[in-house]
């Protein structure tokens, strides 16, 4: 009985190690060396949007205005709008004098009077911008100046739907086990990309070739990941999702509430790959694409189950029958946990599971602030 219970819990920890090592070993050598097989242009120029939703960005908005003047990119060909959810500090106003003080850049600000979350904000954006693609831009993300040309030229190829971006963290204490996991994670994106879409965007950058958000009917609104949601359904229409490698941004990590701030978006990935579970039924997946999904669910709504299950399990045996050989496992569990690596592994599981609990008392479509 003892071994039985020790023996399950082993090789549940096995399956919940051994699935993503694999599946990153398997992106990183058979995917990462691949040739893209997208016909780039650089110089493609289209008349292009870019989004910023804001909800109380006063402290960081005049930055990200600066950011996006200061692109590379012909400036007759941009028109920004900001649209604001009933922000309670100014952010409206500082928006309104940076207009006027730059009549040189092609600027529209919209105000919701209720905040009733992002992908709401950004519909009623969409019915106001003009060009083939649409840009989202978070306030607390800073670009590159050739940010925008290097994701447009993606887009001179039909083939290309929607295109994000790699992230590098910034600015607060915890930035090191922020980054341990942005390391593993962003190959995954590049490789997953390079195979056919990746799953996960980002609203810090992330583009979309406009007459497809129409189709798909604009942003998700009962869901957080709007921007992931959106990408992944342009590529189940049939139309490469990607994130190149050399397209990479810098966003804020919020110096306070950064455990919450993490569960909240763990919370919207899970609400996205079950709504995709839910809708995948009415398309023709490519190949490639079917792997990626049912991998990526996978591990974000059961893998992070196949680590506590064996963890209670080996406190049970333990607790019950004293085993030495569940102790012992135990005792090297929580070893490991000197090791960078595995510690922010468990940490991201722990996100996880906190996040789909979360999920059963409030999705967080509308999330408070965290301080940067
Ligand atoms: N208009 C509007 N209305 N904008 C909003 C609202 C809202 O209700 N809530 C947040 N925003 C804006 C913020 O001002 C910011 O520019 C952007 O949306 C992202 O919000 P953050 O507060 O910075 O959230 P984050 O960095 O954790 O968000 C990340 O995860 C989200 C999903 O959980 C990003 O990747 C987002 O793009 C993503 O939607
Ligand atoms: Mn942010």
């Amino acid at each position: 009985m003892i071994d039985h219970l020790t023996t399950l819990a082993l090789i549940l920890a096995l399956i919940h190690f051994g699935t993503p090592l694999t599946y990153y070993w398997y992106a990183k050598t058979k995917w990462l060396k691949k040739p893209w097989n997208i016909k780039t242009d650089k110089n493609y120029k289209p008349n292009i949007t870019i989004i910023i939703p804001t909800y109380n960005e006063a402290t960081l908005i005049k930055d990200k205005l600066e950011n996006l003047r200061t692109q590379n990119y012909p400036k007759d060909k941009i028109k920004v709008i900001v649209v604001d959810s009933a922000s309670k500090d100014n952010t409206t106003e500082i928006v309104e004098k940076y207009a006027k003080k730059h009549p040189d850049i092609n600027l529209k600000l919209l105000r919701e009077p209720v905040r009733t979350g992002k992908a709401h904000a950004l519909n009623l954006a969409l019915k106001h911008a003009k060009g083939d693609i649409v840009f989202i831009a978070d306030v607390d993300a800073k670009w590159p100046k050739n940010a925008l040309s290097e994701a447009v030229k993606w887009f001179a190829d039909p083939k290309v739907g929607a295109v994000s971006c790699l992230k590098k963290p910034v600015g607060s204490k915890i930035r090191d086990t922020e980054e341990s996991y942005r390391q593993y994670y962003n190959i995954l994106r590049v490789a997953e990309s390079k195979a056919y879409a990746t799953p996960i965007f980002h609203g810090e950058l992330a583009a979309f070739r406009k007459e497809l958000l129409k189709k798909v009917g604009g942003f998700p609104t009962n869901i957080g990941a709007d921007d992931s949601h959106t990408a992944t359904k342009i590529a189940l229409l049939g139309f490469r999702a990607i994130v190149p490698e050399d397209l990479c941004i810098e966003e804020v990590i919020p110096n306070e509430g950064y455990f919450w701030w993490r569960v909240r978006r763990a919370q919207h990935l899970i609400q996205h790959f079950i709504k995709t579970l839910k809708e995948v039924r009415s398309y023709k997946v490519a190949g490639e694409f079917k792997k990626i999904l049912a991998l990526e669910f996978f591990l974000h709504v059961i893998n992070p189950w196949l680590l506590l299950a064996p963890i209670l399990l080996l406190a049970v045996t333990m607790a019950m029958f004293s085993s030495p050989f569940a102790v012992s496992i135990i005792m090297l569990g929580l070893m490991l946990l000197g090791i960078k690596r595995y510690r922010t592994w468990v940490t991201q599981q722990l996100y996880l599971i906190a996040a789909a609990l979360r999920n059963l008392r409030s999705k967080e479509i509308v999330w408070s602030k965290q301080a940067k």
